[in-house]
């Protein structure tokens, strides 16, 4: 039993396998927040004594006492304006004006099982292991119910958690908050790991100690954003790779969001995470309900990396769906840095052929296919080709493309729509545009209205269309502007407020149906890069275009980052040209291939511009590739040097889940005269079993018989065998990398 309820202390406890969960129904049906940490057994009511604590009002009936107050004690989901000063959770309004949620125990309910969201991204429950919980709380006053739900996976330490707010009274309340979960954690000192960026430079590790008062993580542009994302972990000081506790929260919501952590005026933390609050206001007519979007709680008492291991199989379990969610993925060439929107038919015969020629299995026509698209200013929304480029239309191009032996992927930008373009022309109004201001653009496009019912049905007429017609195996699903105008022209002035959530639920209406309809297409999300990478959208789309910043020594950055929440098997990672498009910078394509390899592997490059050299390399990563691919889809990850930029180099490891194989990839991107040992200890071996060293490829330009690691004398030997205690205690030491960004790839086997 992952849930108990002691009837005595009317405690509710969840447990996983490394941690406990506790909550109380505690005085006047306040429902307390006890404890989430280590898995310990018995009641935490015992730390929570009564203290009058100065300018903490206490509720009405407890006025004499005055030791008791909302605003010290842990709430477990706090309501707004009822006497606890820290973050609320839920804000309500009535149609009188009337501000709060003063919200108390009703009942709860235990079942097998997952909970579902209906219209929102859930985790699943392949293994049958979640239990669920439901707390429902209400506030009498408004008339409002809340169901807190809790799913216990006790084997993957994970709890999903939602709120469901109903309005159970006579008339309309608004919502101006509905967090989806609210976590106190009265001791201890806490740090916070978030993770921000940029276009081209997206999920940066980023740690800081809490001040008093508030910090967050957070985006208001209608989209998770490259800015900051939607993960943050709260780290006990010193925790590091492999020692300390975590906890990870990790909503599936891909607007806007936030993640807000007050210290309090005694250092209690409190931590509230949802859709953003400002912007936000829903309206609930009597018998509505609205669901906030589940988020993740993952625990981790063994360091950052035990909880990026978590997640990572979390969300290849549980979250992403459909036959590729742990699949191998096809080896892909992506058109885009290849030929960008200069191409024709011929043009992309000949770069699909050099695509088989090397060995890759789908060939991706990104944008530039339709309407009059000849450049970023125009024609999205007009999903038929161009009549220029494509005058066949797409059917016999993607013929000949599977006659050469290759799956058939495909670019579009669905929510998207220019004005110059026939369905602009056709439908003004279904765009977000506030009535008397000129609309914001970003790259010189308008946000189709989600909002609106009827645009999603169109959307999915166009896209099931063209799933129909055409044999399509990959959708690789763009979205290239933030939102800014928050008006729908569908909506009454009172529902204005929802816009932004609104869109949202749009967008996963149309994703759900059409991934539903069309399970056998892969589809890949992409938001100029990395701007929507989020486990909302990893229900959708297995996997997520990681940043438009294909240069290996900026994707180290990246990648690295990433990874922290999200599995390799999530991050789409491609081997471009060089000199590379973004940087400028030329590095070895053996680099390009280590990095991009540890993805959701693909090319975008023109094969006809390789040398005969390049093309024979090329051939040989497939086939590693292929060779690797289930340690990249299933193996667990190590992180095994700090952040990029604090050192020269940067290594990793997958080992498989029985522990029989582990990949080490080492890049050394900052050359050094007279260079330290770069020194590793591996991780996640099997201390008694000996593992041998069966492969070392080492890339670089670098001239042979250059004391380089597999070149020269200083060659590791091959077949050398050591104890999977040696390699993880006393390390391995490589030789040193020569040359502009050289990488390393060793292959251990358990004998
Ligand atoms: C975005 C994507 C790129 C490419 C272009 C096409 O920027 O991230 O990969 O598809 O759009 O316009």
């Amino acid at each position: 039993m992952s849930i108990c309820f002691d009837e005595k202390n009317k405690t509710l406890t969840l447990h996983t396998r490394s941690s406990s969960y506790q909550m109380q129904c505690g005085p006047l049906g306040y429902l307390l927040h006890l404890y989430y940490g280590k898995r310990a057994e018995g009641s935490f009511d015992y730390l929570y004594l009564p203290r009058d604590c100065g300018f903490s009002p206490n509720p009405h009936a407890l006025r004499d006492t005055r030791g008791w107050s909302l605003d010290t004690l842990p709430q477990e989901y706090s309501g707004a304006c009822c006497g606890d000063y820290r973050l609320s959770a839920l804000e309500v309004v009535t149609d009188r004006g009337v501000r709060g949620a003063d919200l108390r125990y009703v009942r709860h309910r235990c079942s097998p099982g997952k909970y579902t969201l209906p219209g929102l991204p859930c985790a699943l429950d392949p293994d049958g292991e979640a239990e669920s919980l439901t707390v429902t709380l209400a506030d009498a006053a408004s008339g409002v119910e809340v169901e807190l739900c809790y799913a216990v996976f006790p084997q993957q330490d994970v709890i999903a958690r939602s709120a469901v707010i109903h309005n159970r009274g006579s008339s309309p309340v608004y919502l101006e908050q509905a967090a989806s979960l609210c976590l106190d954690l009265p001791f201890g000192t806490w740090e916070l790991l978030r993770f921000h960026g940029r276009h081209c430079m997206e999920r940066q590790p980023e740690r800081l100690p809490l001040p008093r008062g508030i910090t967050e993580v957070s985006s208001l542009r209608g989209m998770s954003g490259h800015q900051q994302n939607p993960f943050a972990v709260l780290c006990a000081p010193g925790a590091g790779e492999e020692e300390g506790t975590c906890i990870g929260v990790m909503p599936l919501w891909s607007g806007s969001h936030r993640t807000a952590v007050e210290v309090d005026q005694s250092g209690g933390l409190r931590l509230v995470s949802g859709i953003h609050p400002a912007q936000f206001r829903w309206r609930l007519e009597p018998g509505e309900c609205f669901a906030a979007p589940e988020t993740l709680l993952a625990f981790s008492d063994r360091g950052l990396g035990q909880l990026s291991r978590v997640l990572h199989r979390f969300i290849r379990n549980n979250i992403c769906r459909g036959p590729f969610a742990r699949a191998p993925r096809p080896v892909l060439l992506n058109s885009w840095e290849a030929a960008y929107m200069d191409f024709d038919a011929d043009r992309l015969l000949t770069i699909a052929r050099g695509a088989r020629d090397l060995g890759v299995e789908l060939f991706v026509l990104d944008d530039g296919w339709f309407g009059a698209r000849d450049d970023d200013n125009r024609a999205l929304g007009d999903w038929f080709p161009s009549p220029t480029k494509l005058p066949g239309g797409l059917e016999p191009l993607i013929e000949k493309i599977n006659a050469l032996g290759l799956k058939f992927g495909l670019w579009v930008e669905p929510e998207m729509v220019s004005e110059d373009s026939a369905l602009y022309r056709a439908h003004p109004d279904w765009v977000l545009a506030a009535p008397g201001r000129e609309p914001v653009m970003g790259r010189n496009q308008l946000v189709l209205d989600l909002c609106r019912p009827e645009v999603v049905d169109w959307l999915y007429g166009t896209l099931a269309g063209l799933l129909s017609r055409c044999s399509i195996s990959y959708i690789k699903w763009d979205c290239n502007r933030c939102l800014a105008d928050l008006y729908s022209p569908f909506l009454p002035p009172e529902r204005q407020g929802e816009v932004s959530c609104r869109y949202m639920l749009g967008l996963y209406r149309l994703l759900d149906r059409l991934t539903r309809a069309f399970p056998q297409v892969l589809f890949e999300g992409c938001a100029g890069g990395g701007g929507r990478f989020d486990a909302g959208m990893l229900a959708y789309c297995p996997q997520i275009w990681c940043s438009d910043d294909t240069d290996p020594v900026e994707r180290l950055s990246i990648q690295y980052g990433t990874s922290f929440g999200y599995p390799l098997s999530a991050m789409g990672a491609h081997v471009s040209a060089a000199p590379n498009h973004q940087t400028g910078r030329s590095s070895p394509l053996g680099t390009r291939f280590v990095t991009a390899m540890s993805g959701a592997f693909g090319y975008e490059l023109d094969p006809g511009a390789l040398t005969e050299a390049e093309k024979e390399e090329i051939r040989s990563q497939i086939r590693r590739c292929r060779r690797f691919a289930g340690l990249l889809c299933d193996g667990d990850y190590y992180r095994l040097t700090g952040a990029p930029e604090q050192g020269d180099w940067s290594a990793w490891l997958l080992v498989s889940p029985d522990r029989s194989e582990a990949l080490l990839s080492v890049v050394r991107f900052h050359p050094r005269a007279n260079p330290a040992p770069l020194h590793l200890f591996l991780r996640g071996l099997d201390p008694e079993a000996a593992y041998a060293l069966e492969e070392t490829d080492v890339y670089g330009n670098v001239v042979r018989g250059d004391p380089v690691a597999g070149q020269g004398e200083d060659a590791p030997a091959l077949h050398a065998r050591f104890s999977g205690a040696a390699l993880m205690y006393g390390g391995y030491t490589l030789p040193p990398l020569f040359g502009d960004a050289p990488s390393a790839q060793l292959y251990f086997q358990k004998q």
